[in-house]
């Protein structure tokens, strides 16, 4: 298996586990990390990975954002490159092949949050604080915020959160759904790795299937969409899932997916 130093992949029963491991910067994520994760998420996807957990190392952070230090004196081309390297890896977590949980361990700022957002689910431990708070620093949501966010809690939560840069606990994240659950923070990772279990155990390519297509819920028409979910939909039978499924349930026993 590949080492990195900013990140760890594990992966066990089809799962993978990517944490960003940078716990005295808290998570945030600098060039080096950014780019680990691109190759990680790689690694995993030819792995087959069944479904894949997003986490911060420490007790603190998920990841406290893009890295300010780094950031400062960019130039506008320099910006471009860091923000299309940002975009590449929300992309590729957005279309990686499995279903992918974020584990909100504890801060989630500005690109961690963002990274979050191109999820598929999102659990935050109880004392996770969330927040697009790059006003503050003079700049916008540049790694998919502007975008991703309305999508997920409407415009007017987006625009408040975005204008006014405010850091909000767990439970207010749940209300305005920008995160699906919170669980204690001693209870994150059991939950979290239950949740990938169940994924794992499910039919692969009809999660792949379904991950795909609700995806393109955001991406098209809704007449182009439907279109692309029969296509799916058809896609699946021949399958051995398929099959397998659907002659358990009439021989009424438990299914053994491949
Ligand atoms: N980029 C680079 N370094 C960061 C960082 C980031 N996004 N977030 C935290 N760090 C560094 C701090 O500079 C500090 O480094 P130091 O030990 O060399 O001083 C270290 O991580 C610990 O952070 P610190 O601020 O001392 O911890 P804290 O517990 O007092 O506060 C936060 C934690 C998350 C509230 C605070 O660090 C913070 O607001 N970070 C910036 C969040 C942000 O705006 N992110 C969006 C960026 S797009």
């Amino acid at each position: 298996m590949s080492e990195w130093d900013t990140i760890r992949l594990e992966q066990e029963d089809g799962v993978a586990t990517l944490t960003v491991d940078r716990p005295d910067r808290l998570n945030a994520l600098n060039v080096e990390t950014l780019e680990a994760i691109e190759e990680a998420l790689d690694e995993a996807a030819d792995d087959d990975a069944s479904a894949l957990v997003l986490t911060g190392a420490g007790d603190d952070a998920f990841v406290a954002g893009a890295d300010i230090s780094y950031m400062q004196d960019l130039s506008t081309p320099e910006a471009q490159a860091y923000a299309e390297l940002g975009h590449r890896v929300a992309d590729e977590l957005e279309q990686f092949p499995a279903p992918v949980i974020a584990a909100i361990n504890g801060y989630a700022f500005g690109g961690g949050c963002e990274l979050a957002l191109a999820c598929d689910l999102r659990v935050a431990s109880e004392d996770a604080v969330i927040g697009q708070t790059e006003i503050d620093l003079g700049i916008i949501p540049g790694w998919g915020g502007t975008q991703r966010l309305p999508r997920l809690v409407g415009d007017e939560i987006a625009r408040r959160l975005v204008f006014f840069g405010e850091r909000i606990d767990a439970q207010d994240a749940f209300e305005h759904g920008l995160v699906g659950e919170v669980v204690a923070g001693d209870q994150l990772d059991d939950h979290v790795a239950q949740l990938a279990d169940d994924l794992a155990g499910k039919p692969t390519y009809a999660l792949a299937a379904a991950k795909e297509a609700l995806n393109q819920a955001h991406e098209t028409s809704q007449e182009a969409g439907l279109r692309y979910e029969r296509r799916l939909w058809s896609g699946l039978f021949g399958t051995h899932d398929q099959r397998e499924g659907m002659e358990a349930f009439l021989e009424d026993r438990a299914p053994e997916f491949e």
